[in-house]
C-alpha cells in the first residue's frame, strides 16, 4: 500500500508495485509523487453517472474537472457539487468546470460519461488530449427502448470500440457498467464490486485505486475484449431491477482465501 497525503487528509492507495521509484513511468502512463494525487476530469460530468463519481472522488481529495459540452453546465454541476459536499460536511473539495475538451486537457486521468449514441463523437473531440492517458470508459451500449435486452455492438463491445477508435497510445479501461449512479451519489457505503478490463495491467490497477477511493472493490477482469461480459451484465441487472424494485449490482465471491 501507498500512501498519499492531500491538503484534505491522507489517502491510501494500493499501488501495484510498492517500491516504485518517486515520479516513474510505465508503459507510458506517469504517475503521481506521494505529494499529488491525478487530476481526474469527467466528460459529461453533469449527468447521472458522472455527477455519482465526482461526488465519490472530490469527497476524498481528489481534483475533480466537470466537462461538459457548455461551460454553463459544467459551473451548474460543480455549484451543485460544492453544495452537497457542504451538507456533507465535506469544508473544501478541490473542483473545477470546463468544456469536455479543455477537461481533458487538464487531467491526468479521463473518464467517460456520456450515453452511448455519443461515445464515438464524443471521444472523436478529445482524443488528442488523450496520448499516454488513461481514459475510463464506463459505458453500457444499450439500444433503447429496449434497454432490458443484451445488444452489443457489432466491434463486440464499447470499450473496443473505445480503444480502436483512440489507439494503443490511449490506455482505454473499461469500468462501472454495473454500478448504479443512484448509489454512487448517496453519502453512504456502496456494496458493489466493479469488473475491470483493459489491455494494461498497470492501467487497470490505477482505475482500481480510483475504485477503492470511491469506496468499492476493483477487480481485474481481462483484456478490453471482456468489457463485453461486464456491459451485457447490465442489461440483466436493469432486469432486476424492474422485477423487483431495486438497483442491482454484483458481488464477487469465492475470496476467502486473498488477504
Ligand atoms: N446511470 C447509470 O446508473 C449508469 C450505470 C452504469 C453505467 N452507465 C453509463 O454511463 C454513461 C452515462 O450515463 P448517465 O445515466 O449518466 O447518462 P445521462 O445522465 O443521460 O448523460 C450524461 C451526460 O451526457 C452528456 N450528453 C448528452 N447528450 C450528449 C451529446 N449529444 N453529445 C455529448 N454529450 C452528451 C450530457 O452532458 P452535457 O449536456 O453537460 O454535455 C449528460 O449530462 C452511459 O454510457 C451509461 O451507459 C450509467
Amino acid at each position: 500500500m501507498g500512501v498519499y497525503s492531500s491538503a484534505r487528509g491522507t489517502i491510501q492507495i494500493a499501488l501495484v508495485n510498492t517500491v516504485l521509484p518517486y515520479n516513474f513511468i510505465i508503459l507510458g502512463i506517469s504517475y503521481m509523487t506521494t505529494e499529488t494525487l491525478p487530476v481526474l476530469a469527467i466528460l459529461g460530468g453533469t449527468g447521472d453517472l458522472g455527477t455519482g463519481l465526482a461526488r465519490r472522488w472530490a469527497q476524498v481529495g481528489y481534483e475533480v474537472i466537470i466537462g461538459s459540452r457548455t461551460q454553463e453546465k459544467a459551473e451548474a454541476a460543480v455549484a451543485d457539487l460544492r453544495e452537497v459536499m457542504a451538507e456533507r460536511g465535506v469544508a473544501e473539495i478541490s473542483v473545477r468546470a470546463m468544456e469536455n475538451l479543455a477537461a481533458a486537457e487538464a487531467a491526468d486521468i479521463v473518464t467517460l460519461t456520456v450515453p452511448f449514441s455519443h461515445q464515438s463523437s464524443t471521444l472523436d473531440l478529445v482524443k488528442e488530449a488523450l496520448h499516454d492517458k488513461i481514459l475510463i470508459d464506463v459505458t453500457v451500449p444499450l439500444v433503447p427502448p429496449k434497454v432490458a435486452r443484451v445488444q452489443l455492438p457489432p466491434q463486440g463491445s464499447a470499450g473496443q470500440i473505445a480503444q480502436e477508435l483512440l489507439g494503443e497510445e490511449v490506455y482505454v479501461v473499461s469500468a462501472f457498467q454495473n454500478v448504479a449512479a443512484a448509489h454512487l451519489q448517496e453519502g453512504r457505503g456502496l456494496e458493489c464490486d466493479v469488473l475491470v478490463t483493459g489491455n494494461k495491467k498497470v492501467a487497470r490497477q490505477a482505475v482500481i485505486t480510483l475504485i477503492e477511493a470511491a469506496g468499492m472493490r476493483g477487480f481485474h477482469a481481462g483484456m478490453i475484449n471482456n468489457a463485453a461480459a461486464a456491459e451485457a451484465l447490465t442489461s440483466v441487472l436493469i432486469t432486476i431491477n424492474k422485477q423487483y424494485g431495486c438497483h442491482a449490482g454484483i458481488k464477487i465471491s469465492g475470496l476467502d482465501d486473498i488477504d
